[in-house]
């Protein structure tokens, strides 16, 4: 399986820092055997999508509905128009600070999917869920409720430990991989021999450093990246690391 990259700008980027970022993406050598996706925030898409048209385009959040009178909200179509060909759903932080529910969540990533488009649906544990040992049972549930009806060949699930993100711990490369098992046998259960076509990446302080030793591990089929992509150099360095991975 070709590993999958993606950067997840969170709410960081500005016109200066797209080109700055593409200037050195494209000085840097190009990569093989890796996928490599950009999420910027959504007013920045174009700009991302004409400076490194090479690249793939995602979304961090999308509407759950079609067309009409959503202020504020921006649609699976319109993401597509623009070139999206991926969009991040039920990130942590959405949940969180949004309030979106598991429900919400199958919304989004079945209208993504609808569209043809990827919806990369994220889950993971609280620390205390992690501390009481309940990790998996959490895990296995959300991702259960946050799935309905969404093709297996264009989904990716994105396990990102609440715990781990942007806190500089990352999970050793055998916690990841066996929530990673965790994942894949709930996958298993929904969708049977197809599941083996959707990618379960790791997302939580991924960095240049111990991407190599996360990307060696059998289940971990690529990573989703928050403060590490922000750069270009260590956002390839990582994508290197998969590719290598990947051989
Ligand atoms: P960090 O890589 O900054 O920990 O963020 C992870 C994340 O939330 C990616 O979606």
């Amino acid at each position: 399986m070709t590993g999958l990259v993606i950067a997840n700008w969170k709410m960081n980027a500005s016109s200066a820092a797209v080109k700055v970022f593409a200037d050195k993406w494209h000085g840097m050598p190009a990569l093989t055997g890796v996928e490599t996706v950009i999420c910027p925030p959504a007013p920045y898409l174009s700009a991302v999508a004409a400076a490194m048209p090479a690249m793939g385009l995602g979304a961090q959040d999308v509407s759950a509905h079609g067309v009409g009178a959503f202020t504020g909200e921006v649609s699976a179509e319109m993401l597509r128009d623009l070139g999206c060909q991926w969009a991040i759903v039920g990130h942590s932080e959405r949940r969180t600070y949004h309030g979106e529910s598991n429900q919400s969540v199958a919304a989004k990533a079945s209208a993504v999917a609808s569209l043809g488009l990827n919806p990369v649906v994220c889950v993971g544990e609280a620390l205390a869920d992690r501390d009481q040992g309940n990790h998996e049972q959490v895990v296995s549930e959300q991702l259960r409720a946050s799935l309905d009806a969404v093709d297996p060949e264009k989904l990716v699930v994105a396990y990102e430990p609440i715990w781990a993100i942007g806190t500089g711990v990352t999970a050793s490369a055998d916690q990841a991989n066996q929530m990673h098992g965790v994942i894949r046998a709930g996958l298993h259960d929904m969708y049977g021999r197809e599941s083996s076509q959707v990618r379960v990446i790791y997302g939580g302080s991924v960095k240049a450093d111990n991407a190599g030793e996360l990307f060696a591990c059998d289940e971990i089929d690529g990573a989703l990246v928050g403060g590490a992509s922000l750069e270009a150099e260590s956002f390839w360095k990582i994508a290197q690391a998969a590719s290598a991975g990947s051989q």
